[in-house]
């Protein structure tokens, strides 16, 4: 046995010993932590005391000062969460009248969990995850994305300049460009992150909100490629009856580029299925020539699709959410509602 292992093996004891402690809910809960640990019997951190005789005499005092200490806090940890869970002026008065204490559980975010589970599509699709960050340059911003600067998109009007050349970033399609600067095709990326715009705050603009990019350059990557990857997305997501409609649309980093519409069958409560209007969730098209030349790609030999879309608003969607707003208030009874 190495000298650090056993050593290693009490501070991992340790921290899943907090951890227990913190999450036990109730008296009895953190009996059961304490025995699990401290009990002289099957206690796991007594059982290492008790190694403490095995190991050669010149490491005992090390490790038998680290055992003591590790029991301690363990011990004290107890405590302290003991008379939490006593209440106020607890010790042994309980009224065993009062209604049980609910406990409080953390949650993810509505708009993380699309996020999450867009990710998780895309992820057994073979994708990895990318980000770039927040304060970016026009060149990554608009330029490298083939978007002239006197293009409306690059006016001050809508863009948040922080100094000169430097943004906050309108879009996360700049991670097209950063990602494809560090490594060669084939490149197949899901990069959600946080995108600035001078909006109003209102129901349907947050100035800043959440964009899901993904990417994909490869040899011989093709429209059909980039229709069936999507289709199959929307199917994934919304349910395999999903229609998927691609309209001609303008970015000026693909090229053609499309917005991306799906229709869903929904089962109403009485089980009668109805479709939905066409509902429009994300812009994509063909990765413009232009752009892959500007990643310092071969454009003869390299093709691939992009698109970006907006969980907010697939939230929005789904939930039948009317306000966006709501989704930045953090009023936990709205945010409650979609716990899962
Ligand atoms: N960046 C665009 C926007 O913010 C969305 C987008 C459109 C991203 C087409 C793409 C794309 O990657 O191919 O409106």
């Amino acid at each position: 046995m190495s000298e650090t292992q056993p050593i290693d093996a009490l501070r991992h004891l340790e921290q899943e010993a907090l951890s227990a402690i913190a999450e036990a809910a109730e008296e009895r809960a953190l009996e059961e932590v304490r025995v699990a640990y401290l009990g002289r019997k099957e206690g796991k951190i007594s059982a290492v005391m008790r190694l403490l005789g095995t190991v050669p005499a010149e490491e005992r005092p090390a490790l038998g000062q680290e055992a003591n200490r590790v029991k301690e806090a363990v011990a004290r940890a107890i405590e302290s969460r003991g008379r939490i869970l006593a209440g106020p002026g607890g010790g042994g008065h309980h009224d065993l009248t009062l209604p049980a204490r609910r406990a409080w559980k953390g949650a993810r975010h509505p708009v993380t969990q699309t996020i999450d589970d867009i990710w998780g599509i895309f992820r057994q699709m073979g994708f990895t995850r990318a980000r770039g960050p927040e304060a970016d340059s026009e060149w990554y911003n608009f330029v490298a994305l083939n978007t002239p600067l006197d293009h409306p998109a690059a006016d001050e009007q809508d863009t948040l300049y922080l100094v000169d050349s430097v943004l906050l970033r309108s879009h996360t399609s700049p991670v097209q460009m950063r990602t494809m600067e560090k490594h060669d095709p084939p490149i197949r990326i899901i990069a959600p992150g946080w995108v600035y715009r001078r909006d109003t705050y209102d129901a349907t603009h947050t100035p800043v909100f959440l964009q899901i990019e993904g990417l994909v350059v490869d040899e011989g990557i093709t429209f059909v490629d980039f229709k069936a990857t999507l289709a199959e997305f929307a199917r994934r997501y919304w349910g395999p009856d999903t229609q998927v409609r691609f309209r001609p649309s303008f970015f000026p980093f693909t090229e053609p580029s499309a917005e991306v519409d799906v229709k869903r069958v929904i089962t109403r409560p009485d089980g009668t299925r109805q479709e939905t209007d066409w509902l429009e969730i994300m812009g994509a098209g063909m990765v413009d020539p232009n752009v892959l030349d500007n990643a310092g790609y071969d454009s003869e030999r390299f093709t691939g699709f992009a698109f970006g879309m907006g969980p907010a608003r697939i939230a929005k969607l789904k939930h039948g959410v009317d306000d966006l707003r709501t989704f930045f208030d953090d009023d936990v009874r709205f945010l409650s509602q979609f716990a899962r």
